[in-house]
């Protein structure tokens, strides 16, 4: 069982203004939850907040704000959230970008490679401190089924650009780092996990594609909620759900020297010395 009820509860989730996450948010904001909503846009994020707390009669949301093509600006939220807050119990790193997005980033990194990869690696170990006092805890990442092995020789894509590629990269990237991070944090009373939260559901990201969605994005809420909250999973880390189910991911997932190696280049990215994980 987990230690603390729902209410008691303190949970950032990232990309909450749209889609999956801002449903995700009105789900938690009904359960009571103590509430940090991330948005890159300070007026849809104010919005966002209004109306969830209206919808839910939550008084406990905040908001924090930054662009993650720029790793300059993760780093700011960070220092930000351990300012404000004593502790951080559910991190849902859910904010994604998709095929139409720009090429590049402010960084000039491809922009797939860094907001749904490195942007959440870096936030999740700037924040692990905060994390590894609250336990215990849950870092729950938001992949994707589509998922296309690393090109280590071209990760930035400069040579020839896929967009769908690159997002597909980018979402194994990050069930890579959920197996290795569990992996450090094992014993530590904090899981994480990853998830592809459905098909095609009616988001922003799925009709800027010039998709026909499949699905209603609120079974992805329900999924993050279920990852993030459910009792069941108190000692489940280090896997690949599709949407609530457990299963495998690309096989380069389960290979200890592409992990290494993406490990090593994703520190170096973003100029982390890879300690933050150790025990303090
Ligand atoms: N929809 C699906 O079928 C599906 C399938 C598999 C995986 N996913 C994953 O589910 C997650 C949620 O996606 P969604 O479908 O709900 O898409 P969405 O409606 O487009 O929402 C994406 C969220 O990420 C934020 N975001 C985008 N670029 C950002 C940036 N540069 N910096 C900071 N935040 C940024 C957006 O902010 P704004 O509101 O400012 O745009 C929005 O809050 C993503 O990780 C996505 O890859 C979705």
């Amino acid at each position: 069982m987990m230690a603390k009820n729902f209410n008691d509860k303190t949970i950032l989730l990232t990309g909450a203004t749209d889609g999956i996450g801002r449903l995700t948010a009105l789900k938690l904001a009904e359960r009571g939850a103590n509430l940090i909503l991330h948005g890159r846009d300070k007026d849809k994020l104010d919005e966002t907040i209004k109306e969830t707390s209206k919808k839910s009669g939550s008084n406990k949301i905040k908001g924090v704000i930054a662009d993650f093509s720029c790793l300059d600006e993760v780093r700011i939220m960070a220092e930000d959230i351990k300012d404000r807050y004593q502790e951080l119990n559910v991190l849902i790193n859910n904010a994604g970008a998709g095929f139409s997005a720009p090429r590049y980033g402010k960084d000039g990194y491809e922009l797939r490679f860094e907001v749904n990869y490195l942007a959440p690696f870096l936030l999740t170990h700037l924040l692990l401190p905060l994390i590894k006092k609250s336990t215990p805890s849950r870092i729950v990442n938001v992949s994707s089924a589509g998922q296309r092995k690393l090109n280590f020789n071209d990760i930035m894509m400069k040579d020839s650009f896929d967009p769908v590629y690159a997002y597909a990269q980018s979402k194994l990237a990050l069930i890579m780092f959920t197996i290795d991070l569990a992996a450090k944090l094992r014993g530590q009373d904090i899981t994480v996990n990853a998830l592809h939260p459905g098909t095609y559901l009616n988001t922003k990201m799925v009709r800027e594609a010039g998709i026909n969605p499949w699905g209603d994005p609120a079974s992805g809420a329900d999924a993050e909620v279920y990852l993030a909250l459910s009792p069941e999973l108190d000692r489940v880390t280090g896997k690949y759900f599709n949407v609530d189910k457990e299963t495998l991911a690309d096989s380069q997932a389960y290979n200890a020297q592409a992990r290494q190696r993406l490990w090593h280049l994703s520190l170096g990215l973003t100029n982390l010395n890879g300690k933050q994980y150790e025990d303090s």
